[in-house]
C-alpha cells in the first residue's frame, strides 16, 4: 500500500513566532524565578548579570505578549470550545492512556485549554508588570496598587509556568507532534488518529484544489 505524504501544519514564519514566543518565556520565567526566591537569585544570571536581568526582563516580557498575541489572532478561531471537547473532556482516562476519542478539529481540548490559559495570564502579566515596571512606570501608581500588582502578576506567573509545562510534556509525549513545530509537517498518520476532523478538511482543501 502506498504511505501517505505528510501533512504540513505550521509554515516556517509560524514556527518562527511560536519559538520567539518559547525563547522569551524561557529567559522570562527563569529571571523571574530568580527575583522571586533568594534562593534563587543565581537564576539571574541567565541575563548575563542580575542588573541586565533586571532590565531586559521586562522587554522581553513585552516580545514575548506582542509574539504571542500574532499566534492569538492566527489560532482563536480553531481553539473555540464545541460538543467534541466535553466528549474529549469526559474521557480523559482514556486519553491518558494513549486512546483517541471523539472526532478532533485542528486542536484538541486539552491544546485549547493551554490556549486560553495562556492568553489570560499573558494579559494579566502584561497589565501587572506594567504597574510595577520601574523607572518607566510604577510611580504613576500608588503603592497599594503596586503591591497588588506584584501578586497578580506573581500569580499569573505561576499559572503560566505550570500550564507551559503541561504543553512540553504533551508535545514531547505525543509521539510525532514536535516535527509539527520543529520541522512544520506532521505524518498523515498522526493526523488521523489525533485530529481526524483537520485531517479530513486538509483532504477536502486537497480535493478542491486538483
Ligand atoms: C518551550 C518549549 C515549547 C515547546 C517544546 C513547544 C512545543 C509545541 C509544539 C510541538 C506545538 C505543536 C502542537 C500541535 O500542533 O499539535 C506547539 C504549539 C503551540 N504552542 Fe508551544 N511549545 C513551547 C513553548 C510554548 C510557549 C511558551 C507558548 C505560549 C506562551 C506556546 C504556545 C503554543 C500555542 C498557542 C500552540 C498552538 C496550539 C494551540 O493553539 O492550541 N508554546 N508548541
Amino acid at each position: 500500500m502506498k504511505k501517505e505524504k505528510p501533512i504540513q501544519r505550521y509554515s516556517a514564519p509560524e514556527r518562527i513566532n511560536h519559538w520567539v514566543v518559547a525563547f522569551c518565556f524561557i529567559v522570562v520565567s527563569i529571571s523571574g524565578l530568580g527575583f522571586f526566591f533568594p534562593s534563587f537569585n543565581w537564576l539571574m544570571n541567565v541575563f548575563g548579570t542580575p542588573q541586565l536581568a533586571r532590565i531586559l526582563h521586562p522587554f522581553f516580557g513585552v516580545v514575548m505578549f506582542a509574539s504571542f498575541l500574532i499566534m492569538f489572532f492566527r489560532y482563536w478561531k480553531h481553539n473555540l470550545i464545541n460538543r467534541e471537547d466535553i466528549t474529549w473532556a469526559k474521557s480523559i482516562h482514556k486519553i491518558a492512556m494513549n486512546e483517541e476519542v471523539g472526532d478532533t478539529g485542528r486542536y484538541n481540548f486539552g491544546q485549547k485549554c493551554v490556549f486560553w490559559a495562556a492568553i489570560g495570564s499573558l494579559l494579566l502579566l502584561l497589565a501587572s508588570g506594567i504597574v510595577i515596571w520601574r523607572p518607566y512606570f510604577a510611580d504613576a501608581f500608588s503603592i497599594p496598587v503596586i503591591r497588588l500588582a506584584l501578586m497578580v502578576h506573581s500569580f499569573a506567573a505561576v499559572l503560566l509556568i505550570i500550564v507551559i509545562m503541561v504543553h512540553i510534556y504533551a508535545a514531547l509525549w505525543v509521539k510525532g507532534t514536535i516535527t509539527a513545530m520543529v520541522e512544520g509537517w506532521v505524518p498523515a498518520a498522526w493526523a488521523k488518529k489525533h485530529h481526524p476532523r483537520w485531517y479530513r478538511e486538509v483532504k477536502a482543501k486537497e480535493q478542491e484544489r486538483k
